[in-house]
């Protein structure tokens, strides 16, 4: 595949650059390649460095810092120093891991694409360019485009979940949301797309763990993401820290010059000296020069790699390696020219203070229109898996109760990865249903457990610091306060879940439900009578058998930042429609992942019921196949009708497109949102399809009684795929294009596709 090559510097740029590069020394090129962190204010040493030429760029700190929070004026010294007292004044590239928002804290990524509306994810990209830009930053670690099939793995929480179609999508709106119309522009940040590649397939759902899958299933599923945000011109990409199929990213030339051309290659934080304890050496396999950290850091050059993330091996070896002719000078000239060309494009060369702008931090942080949006998308974000006797909204009146660990936190709201948002600026779900129902109802409130009461899980969980709070009283006292608090009210709102800590980075899990101390406070809850809406928060797909069997309605609020609490209840109480649809599949039971509705079929039956001849199933003997909540998936607070899809050609030839229309209909007595979603089938192939894959989707917001007539295109490019010559392809014969409210549910029609 080719990738669009990213847009030239014009002549008087490149001119410049030359300029600039035949004025550097050798050192000085490899500081351009050279990322470390630092801490605000600065440490003497690293100013030291910075002065000498030897740093191209900075991490704020991994724990908590405070430039963002105190304003440019920390980070801007950073820049004073490379820019007024290094030798050439190379201004540095400034990078933060601005993941979901910057001080405006939006909900996590997974959340997000639940919203299935580019829009949204556009504006969270968008205004977190302009927050983190007001700051001084320049760079942004973020999106991360990883497809995640495994709930397991922590991660999960950072992408856009188990759909290639869909997180290619969103990459390409976060891309255009950071960068903006104009890089060089003050408010626009350049994206770092991560983990190249694979990295969502750690085996076990363990982070950092290795992956092993066939090539096609590497470009087909894992690599579109990478290609569109490449598409969408994203300025770098950062490696993983996994190996696929036996190669860590930071050591594969092959993948990196496919895929990657023009794009700033980044190793991931340690990343290049990792790749020792994966036991690699160079490409015959051996140590060279008895030095391990420059056997790697050379490979990784070679391979491509442009700049080295805290692995120090760039900066103290490559000289080294030159010296012995194990690098060329062109592989060094060619991975700072990229480094510089990024600068150039971020307009820093021109002004590199562009960005310190302590009169646009005071008006854009937390802006209120930024708290409006992040309201907006958190409850477009929230996914509504049951609602059984329209118990959804709720009235503002009477008594109710709102319960749980997480009920009246403003802290684990905000999720993982957002060291710049602070707890005292978010809103606790208590908080927003108290701000939203106002005087006309009582609200009762009780903690009722602690969110885990696992020792084990709190000592790793706190390794770092205090994370997870913890009431001192007992389980049993404060579990008796919330029944208590229960029985006097007309409705029960159980806000449980995970903390923030339990999903991100290095949080993966073995048990995916609800901790079950929590689970013993629902089921006292559930005992009382009073009926139980649950509200999740959460970083991943939960199993929630019991709570699906047993509890009247389930909200899935996920870890929705600083305006989650008056998202939350705005979809309670009926103040917006819940429209939010699940992008990952989510378990029964955590022995069946991974789970993604893509899956192909085998040639055995799912269900001896409905093949009562067969013996030999592919389905459990405790258990069905088949998701809890399949992948599309959420209700509204009306019902939508769908009427069989129609072609506008029952056969093709060649590459015409194909309108496929439906029509929609809210049947219900509510206004409502839906996401129409459409899905093809290949029946036959030379090898083993998916058995659906999602080709498109559509949002329409319909009164009660409308009907609107939905339409989607297709082209050949939807048909492809890889073969196992890793020829991207389409075969000709009949396709099923269905239609519907999830991937589980839809109505269906076929053409024939031929070549001419
Ligand atoms: C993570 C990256 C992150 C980097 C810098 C690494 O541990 O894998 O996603 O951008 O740290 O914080």
């Amino acid at each position: 595949m080719t990738t669009t090559p990213q847009t030239a510097l014009p002549p008087d740029r490149v001119a410049f650059l030359d300029d600039l590069m035949a004025r550097m020394t050798l050192p000085e090129k490899l500081g351009q390649l050279n990322l470390i962190t630092t801490n605000i204010p600065v440490e003497d040493d690293k100013l030291a460095e910075i002065r000498a030429g030897r740093v191209g760029g900075m991490l704020g700190g991994l724990f908590p810092c405070t430039f963002g929070v105190n304003g440019p004026e920390g980070l801007r010294a950073v820049q004073e120093a490379a820019v007024r007292e290094s030798r050439l004044g190379i201004p540095l590239l400034l990078a933060y891991d601005v993941i979901h928002g910057h001080q405006t804290v939006f909900p996590i990524p997974l959340a997000v694409s639940c919203t299935w509306d580019l829009d949204h994810v556009e504006v969270t990209a968008r205004t977190a360019a302009r927050e983190a830009s007001a700051s001084g930053l320049n760079w942004v670690f973020s999106p991360m485009v990883d497809i995640g099939r495994d709930p397991r793995w922590g991660r999960i929480a950072e992408g856009s979940g188990e759909d290639p179609y869909l997180g290619a999508q969103i990459a390409g709106a976060m891309i255009h949301g950071l960068q903006g119309d104009d890089l060089s522009s003050p408010d626009s940040v350049m994206a770092c797309v991560k983990h190249f590649v694979g990295y969502g397939a750690p085996e076990g759902g363990r982070d950092y763990n290795n992956a092993d899958m066939s090539p096609a299933r590497l470009w087909d599923v894992y690599l579109p993401p990478f290609q569109a945000a490449v598409a969408a011109e994203a300025g770098s990409v950062m490696m993983a820290f996994s190996a696929v199929n036996g190669m860590p990213s930071h050591a594969d030339t092959d993948l990196l010059s496919k895929i990657l051309p023009g794009v700033l290659k980044v190793s991931d934080f340690d990343g290049i000296p990792e790749m020792i304890a994966h036991g690699l050496g160079d490409e015959a396999g051996q140590i060279v020069a008895d030095d391990p950290l420059q056997t790697l850091s050379e490979r990784a050059l070679r391979a491509g790699v442009q700049m080295d993330m805290m692995g120090k091996g760039f900066i103290t070896r490559l000289e080294a390696a030159l010296a012995a002719g194990r690098v060329t000078m062109a592989q060094i000239d060619s991975a700072c020219r990229a480094v510089l060309e990024a600068k150039e494009k971020l307009g820093l060369f021109a002004d590199p203070f562009a960005r310190f702008d302590p009169a646009r931090a005071a008006q854009v942080i937390l802006a209120p229109q930024h708290r409006q949006a992040a309201r907006t998308v958190a409850a477009d974000s929230c996914v509504l898996l049951k609602n059984d006797g329209d118990l959804l909204p709720l009235a503002k009146t009477g008594t109710i109760a709102v319960v749980g660990p997480l009920a009246d936190d403003t802290k684990n709201v905000l999720g993982p990865w957002a060291f710049q948002g602070d707890p005292a600026t978010a809103v606790s779900v208590l908080a927003g249903i108290r701000a939203v129902v106002g005087d006309g109802a009582t609200v009762l409130h009780a903690r009722g457990a602690n969110i885990t009461e696992d020792r084990r899980m709190l000592d790793l969980l706190n390794f770092a610091g205090p994370k997870v709070d913890l009431d001192p009283r007992t389980p049993e006292e404060m579990q008796a306060e919330a029944v208590e608090v229960a029985r006097r009210a007309d409705v029960v709102i159980a806000v449980v879940g995970e903390a923030a800590e339990m999903s991100g980075e290095s949080a993966s899990r073995m048990d995916i439900g609800i901790p079950e101390n929590q689970r013993d406070l629902l089921k006292a809850l559930h005992q009382t009578g009073t009926p139980v809406v649950l509200v999740t928060m959460n970083g991943r797909p939960l199993t929630l058998p019991w709570e699906a069997e047993t509890l009247p309605a389930i909200l899935v609020s996920w870890f929705g930042g600083c305006e989650a609490g008056h998202a939350v209840a705005d979809l309670l109480f009926g103040d917006r429609v819940p429209s939010g649809r699940l992008t990952t599949s989510w378990p029964r039971h955590v022995g069946q992942v991974p789970l993604p509705y893509d899956r192909a079929t085998t040639g055995r039956p799912g269900n001896p019921a409905n093949d009562p001849g067969k013996y030999s199933t592919r389905c459990y003997l405790d258990g069905p196949s088949e998701p809890l909540f399949p992948f599309g998936f959420g209700l509204s607070t009306t019902v939508f009708a769908y009427g069989v899809p129609q072609v506008d050609a029952p056969v093709l030839r060649g590459d015409v497109p194909l309108t496929v229309t439906v029509e929609v209909t809210n049947a219900g007595t509510r206004t409502g949102v839906e996401t129409v979603q459409l899905y093809l089938t290949d029946p036959v192939a030379s090898v083993v399809r998916p058995g659906r894959q999602l080709r498109g989707f559509r949002k329409v917001r319909l009164e009660p009684g409308q009907t609107q007539t939905v339409s989607f295109t297709l082209t050949t490019a939807d048909l492809e795929f890889h073969d196992q010559a890793l020829n991207r392809t389409w075969e000709p014969g009949q396709f099923i294009i269905g239609i519907g409210p999830h991937s589980a549910d839809l109505k269906t029609v076929s053409v024939d596709w031929l070549k001419d």
